[in-house]
């Protein structure tokens, strides 16, 4: 099998968000309309990210569908760090919050979509959320970005002075994993991406 046929695979990506005590979200490529009647989506986010604890908790969120605007800080921000860590929304300007009460994003994007969850199935590492759209609405005629996109223009090439690095490199988020060997069911700790993703520097 070739595990990188799987990278031709289309898809968008997305700030998913949430709150509890406080306001968190994470990147994630996994958003998908699966019937238009009712309107449902589903959304498969990692058991390591703390937004999933909170959906899990919560069951309700919104995403806001990242467009082409969208710089490499947001990506930084909220797809490189946790939650756990840091409070990621504060001082954060370009936001407001939708009838469930959850923040969505007002710029560097093209809509907001509001998900109830109805059901959750258990995939090992990820959890798949199955919600009803409570709400959705457009926030600009920007293009919605694709992952392809952001691979081609948005993410920073990997650094030149990584030529005297001895590892693997990260090709989603340019994480280095500086052993001799890469263990086959190893998880990127940015990214949550698996082996697959690794290329030898
Ligand atoms: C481009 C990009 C794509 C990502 N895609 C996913 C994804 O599809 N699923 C996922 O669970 N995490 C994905 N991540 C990783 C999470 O956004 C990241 O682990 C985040 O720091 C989790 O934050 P939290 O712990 O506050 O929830 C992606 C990150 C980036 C930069």
């Amino acid at each position: 099998m070739d595990d990188k046929a799987l990278f031709k695979l289309t898809s968008g990506l997305f700030l998913f968000i949430t709150k509890t005590d406080k306001d968190n979200g994470c990147i994630i490529n996994t958003v998908l309309q699966v019937t238009s009647s009712p309107v449902r989506i589903i959304t498969v986010v990692n058991k390591n990210n703390y937004t999933h604890d909170m959906v899990k908790k919560t069951g309700i969120f919104n995403v806001s569908v990242l467009s082409e605007t969208a710089p490499m800080d947001l990506y930084k921000k909220f797809g490189y760090a946790s939650g756990r860590d840091t409070d990621k929304f504060t001082g954060y300007g370009s936001v407001r919050r939708s009838e469930n009460g959850i923040l969505y994003l007002t710029e560097y994007s093209s809509a907001y979509i509001s998900g109830k969850v109805i059901e959750e199935k258990d995939l090992g590492t990820h959890t798949l959320f199955i919600a009803d759209v409570t709400d959705a609405q457009i926030i600009s005629d920007d293009e919605s970005v694709t992952y392809n996109y952001y691979q081609k223009n948005i993410k920073p090439a990997p650094e030149t002075n990584n030529v005297n690095r001895k590892g693997f490199i990260c090709t989603i988020c340019g994480y280095i994993y500086e052993e001799s060997t890469l263990p086959e069911d190893y998880i990127c700790p940015i990214c949550k991406h698996g082996a697959e993703a690794f290329k030898p520097l």
